[in-house]
């Protein structure tokens, strides 16, 4: 079953072309990372389907509902559809468990018995129900990205969009929020995530694709494109990313 359908989609900055009449179909479950040089329209392809950037042409279907309707329900839209930064976005005025209970009590109508228990059962799939009652900044960069990731997954969202997730972490803290994705696509969650951690997509992928100059120039299981790449713009990538 189809989650997302993009079809000839494109967005221009002035006459720079960013994303170039990209199609693809997710399928549910379907883990899909992106890779590509930087500036390839990885950021820009997501934040097109969260709806934060306008485009120019070109449908989206998520489900059934046509999302690149500029007439669409833009909360309703995004109610069913997770994204996370490498910036570790949390509010840093609530508690951990306030970030995590607050969408499914605002946006989602939980009571707050009801959401106060799904978010602590969240915090301990990853491992950090002790920090419930911590505010953001006491916590290291891994952990917030850990907390972020279990708050966009309580809204329980259709589609699950990854940025980066990892990127502006310490090295040493890139297991622990990469084991969450992991754990995440394991258990059936649609992803689709843009990543520099080549090992990590090889690893957790069904899906590469590989943009570049907003197109997908090649895609394909991952030991079809880390491993036996067509396309000379994806070997020089990789020969660049995986260190010869
Ligand atoms: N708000 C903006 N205004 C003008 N140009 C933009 C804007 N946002 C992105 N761009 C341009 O669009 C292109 C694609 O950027 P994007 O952030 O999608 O790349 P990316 O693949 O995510 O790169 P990276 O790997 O560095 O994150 C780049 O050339 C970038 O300079
Ligand atoms: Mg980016």
């Amino acid at each position: 079953m189809t989650v997302l359908h993009i079809s000839g989609l494109s967005k221009a900055y002035g006459d720079h072309v960013v994303l170039d009449a990209l199609d693809l179909e997710v399928a549910a479950g379907e883990v899909v990372c992106l890779l590509g040089a930087s500036g390839s329209g990885k950021s820009t392809l997501l934040r097109c389907l969260d709806l934060l950037e306008t485009t120019d042409d070109g449908d989206v279907w998520l489900d059934d509902v046509e999302i690149s309707d500029p007439a669409v329900d833009v909360d309703l839209v995004r109610r069913d559809i997770g994204i996370v930064f490498q910036s570790f976005n949390l509010f840093p005025h609530l508690t951990v468990l306030d970030n995590v209970a607050l969408g499914p009590r605002r946006v989602l109508g939980a009571g707050r018995g009801d959401a106060r228990r799904a978010a602590h059962e969240l915090l301990a799939r990853v491992g950090l129900d002790d920090k419930a009652a911590a505010y953001p900044d006491s916590l290291s960069g891994g952990q917030q990205q850990r907390v972020a990731l279990v708050r966009a997954m309580a809204m329980r969202p259709r589609l699950l969009l990854l940025d980066e997730v990892t990127s502006a972490l310490d090295p040493m803290l890139v297991g622990e929020v990469l084991d969450v994705v992991r754990d995440l696509a394991a258990s059936g969650q649609t992803i689709v995530m843009a990543t520099h951690e080549i090992p990590f997509a090889r690893d957790v992928a069904d899906r590469i694709v590989f943009l570049d100059g907003g197109r997908i120039v090649e895609q394909g299981t991952p030991d079809q494109v880390l491993g036996d790449p067509q396309d000379p713009r994806t070997r020089t990538f990789l020969a660049r990313h995986v260190g010869g």
